[in-house]
């Protein structure tokens, strides 16, 4: 497959961006400045662009089989700029061919229970609630796009760089979590799962969350 990667330089990105090259997809990595490091130039192709930039997106996407991302708010941004992001992306994917898009949510709008969702529990930290919204937000743009073949893929609560181990568990709209309650994801598993539905196509139109 020949994908684009949005959010390449970041810390999922870069993950992800490895999983697809290992795999022997070819990968056009984009950041705003156009590096993307720790990937071998020869490996991935590092194009400057930016996501909120629906005419640059689709300049960018033309002649892909499929746009991934792994994009997020930057420090000097405020959350709110993801929700911008997905809007730009599904503009600029509407101009092209491309009709696929896999992207990198959150995991506060996965269901922990039935009609409740990670963010609205007791002990959801308020220091991640902007990003989470923003997640959210985000999310509401991308399900609306039913002329565009995505899937969501949330990680678990806490995705930290780790190991590979190729083990994971997904659930429909559900937060993964083992049974003593615990739900993580190491970042190179998250990009297992990634890859796996890019290349499988198995969730089309949903939210899907991934963990251990
Ligand atoms: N448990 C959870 O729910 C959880 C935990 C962690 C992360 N996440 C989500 O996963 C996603 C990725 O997280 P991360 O930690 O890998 O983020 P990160 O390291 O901050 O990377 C963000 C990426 O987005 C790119 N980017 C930002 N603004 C851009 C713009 N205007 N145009 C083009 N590229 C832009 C950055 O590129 P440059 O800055 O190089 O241009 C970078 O590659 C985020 O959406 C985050 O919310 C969820």
């Amino acid at each position: 497959m020949n994908v684009l990667l949005l959010g390449a330089s970041g810390r999922i990105g870069q993950r992800i961006a490895a999983e697809l090259l290992e795999r022997g997809h070819e990968v056009t990595g984009v950041s705003r400045s156009g590096d993307v490091p720790g990937i071998d130039d020869t490996d991935c192709k590092a194009v400057a662009g930016d996501a909120t930039d629906a005419d640059e997106i689709a300049a960018l996407a033309e002649g892909h089989d499929a746009v991934a991302s792994a994009l997020g708010p930057s420090e000097d941004e405020t959350a709110d700029i993801l929700s911008e992001m997905a809007a730009a992306v599904i503009k600029g994917l509407r101009q092209t061919s491309v009709d696929r898009l896999v992207w990198t949510g959150g995991a506060g709008g996965l269901n922990v229970e039935p009609n409740t969702m990670l963010i609205e529990t007791d002990d959801f930290p308020d220091e991640f609630e902007p990003v989470s919204r923003a997640a959210i937000d985000a999310f509401e743009i991308i399900r609306e796009a039913d002329d565009l073949e995505w899937t969501y893929v949330a990680p678990a609560a806490q995705i930290e760089p780790g190991e590979r181990t190729g083990e994971y568990r997904s659930a429909e709209g559900e937060l993964v979590a083992t049974a003593d309650g615990e739900s993580y994801i190491s970042m190179e598993d998250f990009a297992v799962a990634f890859v796996d539905e890019l290349e499988s196509g198995d969730a089309i139109n949903t939210q899907l969350g991934v963990g251990y």
